[in-house]
């Protein structure tokens, strides 16, 4: 595997590769980023992950300076991995060598609602250096995970607008066995969070299972959810059941009559922020004889 820091020799790499394939992420990667590398190895070649903290996504309360840095081990999983040709590990003078002025807004009913409403600005940040990695590397497909279910859809509406030659692709959530998503802030949890954080997941499940049983009261679920974690001591920004098509309040009869589905939520503990998403995909219980 080859590490490059800079635009240029990342460029040099990559003269003539019509195929790329490409896995944008922040580091301190753990299985699920390298089942991202995995798929990205089966719909293109040669494949390219890049790491990069981008400031731009980080609020100013967030944990940028705290965010783990490990590119040395992150170099090492690669090279055991063997599915990555080429590492572009820019540092922020390299990505931002003046002031990123011209940014990407997404519209607001998309970039606005959940993660958006509780971290403004985050969507712009993301889709600004999303952007920027896809001019530099020139992918024709990319690959993310849908553990950040907003993301992938800022990305593909992204993409979709500015007509840009690259197919997103996205990758199951890759969990623990006891359901917790994969995340690099798991590192922050102390032992007893730890063992508290897969009930994140378990409330997801429970959404999922009472719609499938037929529940379509999407008020109801949220809040039993959030009552739920609320008493285990969790910090509740969000539980909302949402139509997986543009994120919207689904209706109950849009729910009755096998709505695409997801159950989302985010969620403290502690210092911790983790977020978690399952689709569900009701059956249909419109009767149209
Ligand atoms: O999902 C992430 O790790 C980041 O948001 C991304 C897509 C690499 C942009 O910084």
């Amino acid at each position: 595997m080859k590490v490059v820091h800079t635009i240029e020799e990342l460029r040099d790499q990559l003269r003539g590769q019509l195929r790329v394939a490409f896995v944008p992420t922040m580091g301190n990667l753990h299985d699920g980023h390298l089942a991202l590398m995995k798929m990205a190895r089966q719909h293109g070649d040669p494949v390219v992950a890049s790491i990069f903290v981008n400031r731009l996504q980080f609020g100013p309360n967030e944990d940028f300076d705290r965010y783990p840095r490990t590119l040395a081990s992150d170099i090492e999983k690669l090279e055991r991995d063997r599915n990555v040709y080429v590492l572009f590990a820019p540092d922020e003078k390299e990505m931002y060598p003046e002031p990123q002025n011209f940014q990407i807004q997404p519209p607001a009913d998309l970039g606005g609602i959940l993660e958006g409403h509780f971290r403004p600005g985050f969507f712009t940040g993301v889709a600004t250096v999303v952007l920027k990695l896809f001019s530099c590397v020139q992918p024709r497909v990319a690959v993310f995970g849908k553990k950040d279910y907003q993301q992938l859809m800022v990305v593909r509406s992204m993409c979709r607008q500015f007509q840009l030659p690259v197919d997103i692709l996205a990758h199951e959530t890759v969990r623990d066995e006891n359901g917790l998503a994969l995340s690099s802030r798991n590192r922050y949890l102390s032992d007893s969070e730890r063992a508290e954080a897969p009930n994140l997941y378990a409330v997801l499940d429970g959404i999922k299972q009472q719609v499938l049983a037929g529940n379509t009261d999407r008020l109801q679920l949220e809040d039993e959810a959030i009552r739920h974690l609320n008493a285990r001591g969790w910090q509740v920004d969000y539980v909302a059941l949402r139509r997986q098509r543009d994120l919207l309040p689904p209706t109950s009869e849009e729910i009755a009559a096998g709505e695409p589905v997801v159950a989302l939520a985010a969620a403290r503990l502690g210092d911790t922020r983790l977020i978690d998403n399952l689709e569900v995909q009701p059956s249909s219980s419109v009767s149209w004889l």
